[in-house]
């Protein structure tokens, strides 16, 4: 398909299956090699990093757990601006090496606030792996220290992502058609 119509808009293909399903591995194995018998501590952020969460991590080759947490910022394709509490931060991560999984960062503003609530519980080491990346959206400077794709700042969908609920179940990446 290159072309879909979610709600009121039309996307058009952006990233590929196939191309998403080769950097994914290209990820694993660099985590693979910095991670091994560090018994790291996934943390997947529901719900647009489910499916990048699950491809990452079946490719995991070292000891590791795995954990979701929820926080929202969006609504519609704008961000609200209003940052809610994380959801679900229990289990033990003192201490331990985590990695933040995310479906995007985009302002920035989400994954700096999970930066300083998971920092409160001292962990050993805290890196951020996310599927995609839109630089020139940032407004707090944040370390992405694996990213699948840099993308323009624009809206997409597909893959975990959403427009108002719907499109997570895209097997491709498309991007709202201006
Ligand atoms: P940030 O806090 O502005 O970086 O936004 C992070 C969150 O906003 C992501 O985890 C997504 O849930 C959502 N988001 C940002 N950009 C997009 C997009 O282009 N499509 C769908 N959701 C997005």
């Amino acid at each position: 398909m290159n072309e879909v119509t979610i709600l009121d808009k039309t996307f058009t293909i952006m990233i590929p299956r196939k191309k998403i399903e080769t950097r994914i591995l290209e990820i694993a194995r660099d985590l693979n090699s910095e991670y091994k018998d560090k018994n790291p501590v996934f943390i997947g952020v529901l719900n647009g990093a489910f499916l990048f969460m699950a491809d990452l991590f079946r490719n995991i080759e070292t000891p590791c757990e795995i954990s979701f947490i929820r926080v929202s910022s969006y609504s519609g394709t704008e961000s609200t601006g209003q940052m809610k509490n994380v959801v679900g931060l229990s289990g033990n991560i003192n201490n331990r090496h985590v990695i933040i999984v995310e479906d995007i960062v985009d302002t920035g503003e989400t994954v700096s606030y999970l930066m300083q609530e998971i920092s409160r519980h001292q962990p050993a080491s805290v890196k951020l792996a996310t599927l995609l990346f839109k630089p020139q959206a940032l407004k707090i400077p944040v370390t992405v220290d694996y990213a699948g794709f840099e993308i323009p700042p624009a809206f997409v969908v597909g893959y975990g992502l959403d427009y108002d609920g719907y499109g997570r179940n895209l097997q491709d990446i498309y991007v709202l058609k201006s």
